[in-house]
């Protein structure tokens, strides 16, 4: 089942564009499943769910607890764990983490931020039957600076270099954040695997955003994000008018009371 969804995925490069978006919640996997190939448990949920400043505190029992209801939700697309800060030092704490997280998740697959310097770790994994999605570009856990990779040639080369490595080390996909389009289209068509970029360009291969993102629920609006809803803003009526039945008792109304 996990290989048929990984193939399917593999097949769209230079085809069909990949679609993927992060859940962390059942209630988005039910809605997201029914449109995306990938869905991503990322650990952006620290930042929009739990207000931290940074991925880095985000620990893996959070996550495994966010992965389950997702998997659970979830019928068709392909769920991807986003390993935590410092969860893969080196090959074996990751090969055991990402089996403890696969065994009780259920999830397809796992996902780690890195190019040459963790290329031995995905290839092990790999080796050990664990589907890895990589992840290059602006790297959340380990960056200072959030602003697009890629200007400078030295900047080019490195990011190309971590691409390949990470393509030939037995990766599925990759995801390419934050760079300038000319990069992400060279990285595109010079590695095998199909690339899903957040903030890189039309050429890539599919696309990723947070969900909460897109809808509007989260205050979080830079250039790559298309606001495509204002969750928000529907919420906070619902409340309003709420707040406003209750204070005038028009709330609970007869259909709402048992006799
Ligand atoms: O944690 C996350 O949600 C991510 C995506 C934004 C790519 O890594």
């Amino acid at each position: 089942m996990q290989k048929t969804k990984i193939n399917k995925i593999l097949k769209k490069k230079n085809r069909s564009p990949i679609v993927c978006l992060t859940a962390y919640t059942r209630n988005i996997a039910k809605i997201t499943d029914k449109y995306c190939d990938i869905i991503l448990v990322g650990d952006s949920l620290g930042m929009v769910l739990y207000g931290m400043k940074s991925t880095r505190n985000v620990t893996i029992e959070t996550m495994i607890v966010h992965a389950k209801a997702v998997k659970e939700a979830t019928k068709k697309s392909l769920v991807v764990f986003d390993m935590p800060y410092k969860t893969y030092t080196n090959k074996f704490s990751a090969y055991k983490n990402a089996k403890k997280v696969i065994k009780l998740t259920k999830c397809d697959a796992v996902k780690l931020e890195g190019g040459k310097k963790i290329e031995k770790i995905v290839s092990f994994l790999v080796k050990k039957g664990i589907p890895v999605l990589g992840h290059v570009g602006l790297l959340p856990q380990t960056s200072k600076n959030f602003k697009a990779r890629g200007k400078s040639n030295a900047e080019r080369k490195k990011i190309l270099k971590d691409a390949i490595a990470i393509s030939n080390s037995g990766a599925f996909a990759i995801i390419i954040e934050c760079v300038v389009e000319k990069l992400a289209k060279e990285i595109t068509q010079n590695i095998m695997i199909p690339t899903i970029g957040i903030g890189a360009s039309r050429y890539c291969d599919g696309q990723i955003l947070v969900t909460e993102d897109l809808t509007g629920l989260s205050d979080f609006s830079p250039k790559f994000v298309k606001q495509y809803a204002n969750l928000n803003k529907s919420i906070e009526k619902c409340i309003k008018n709420y707040t406003k039945d209750v204070k005038m008792k028009r709330f609970p109304f007869i259909k709402n009371v048992y006799k």
